[in-house]
């Protein structure tokens, strides 16, 4: 890996598209911090906090948690100093609103990975997907399937099928990405640190991609 890599990471793309896995896999290599916040929520959810019970309802009908909540929390985050070297943000900004108070809170972005997977195949991904309810690694019935039917290979946890699973929210995130969070891809080419890479083939060669558009 080369060493004057992007180290400050965005990526974007619609819900399946594989930004979980691979932020993953890069942040295993890279050493940066994976910031989700689909994860930040779901996990103020299941510990039913105040934050979790302001998001469930909007996630679990597939909408976005409002964005002053969501940049709150993501300011939050990357105060820690796990994030001082870098980081991957999967799954923010998603709207323009965050995207400008990302641009003006001082947080700067050397790379924006956009990855793009036709439809039928995000929808393949998205009914067929388990996640561990103790660590979060990420797996799929048929793509990438545990070596335990049901339990996770890292830590034997329960794998659990998301709320936001079921075909009325996947068909609302989808719509939601479209209006909301495709504008991102002309905001960040704008500023000229957007690369769109193919979001399909198997995760390595995915992350083979993403090493060539950081580097
Ligand atoms: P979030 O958790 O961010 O969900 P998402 O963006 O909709 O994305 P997903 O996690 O569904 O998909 P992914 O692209 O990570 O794909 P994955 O790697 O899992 O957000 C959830 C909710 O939280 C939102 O709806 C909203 O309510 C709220 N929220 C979060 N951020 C917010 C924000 N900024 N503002 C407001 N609200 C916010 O892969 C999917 C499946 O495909 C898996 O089964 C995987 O095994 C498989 N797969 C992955 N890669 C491949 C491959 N290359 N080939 C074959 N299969 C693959």
């Amino acid at each position: 890996m080369s060493a004057t890599s992007a180290k400050r990471i965005i990526f974007l793309g619609p819900p399946g598209a594989g930004k979980g896995t691979i932020a993953s896999m890069l942040s295993h290599e890279l050493g940066i911090p994976q910031v989700s916040t689909g994860d930040l929520f779901r996990s103020a959810v299941a510990k039913e906090t105040a934050l979790g019970k302001k998001a469930k309802g909007y996630m679990d009908r597939g909408e976005l948690v409002p964005d002053q909540v969501t940049i709150d929390l993501l300011k939050e985050c990357m105060q820690e100093p796990k994030c001082k070297q870098g980081f991957i943000l999967d799954g923010f900004p998603r709207t323009v609103i965050q995207a400008d108070a990302l641009a003006v809170s001082g947080i700067d972005i050397d790379r924006v990975v956009s990855f793009t997977v036709p439809e039928q195949e995000l929808l393949q991904r998205l009914v067929g997907r388990m996640t561990c309810r103790k660590c979060g690694a990420i797996y799929h019935v048929s793509n990438l399937p545990p070596k335990i039917p049901g339990k996770c290979d890292r830590d034997g946890g329960e794998l659990y099928q998301r709320e936001d699973q079921k075909p009325e929210a996947i068909k609302k995130r989808l719509q939601v990405y479209k209006e909301q969070t495709a504008p991102l891809i002309t905001y960040y080419r704008k500023k000229g640190i957007l690369v769109e890479i193919d979001g399909i083939g198997i995760p390595k060669e995915v992350l083979k991609r993403v090493h060539a558009a950081i580097s």
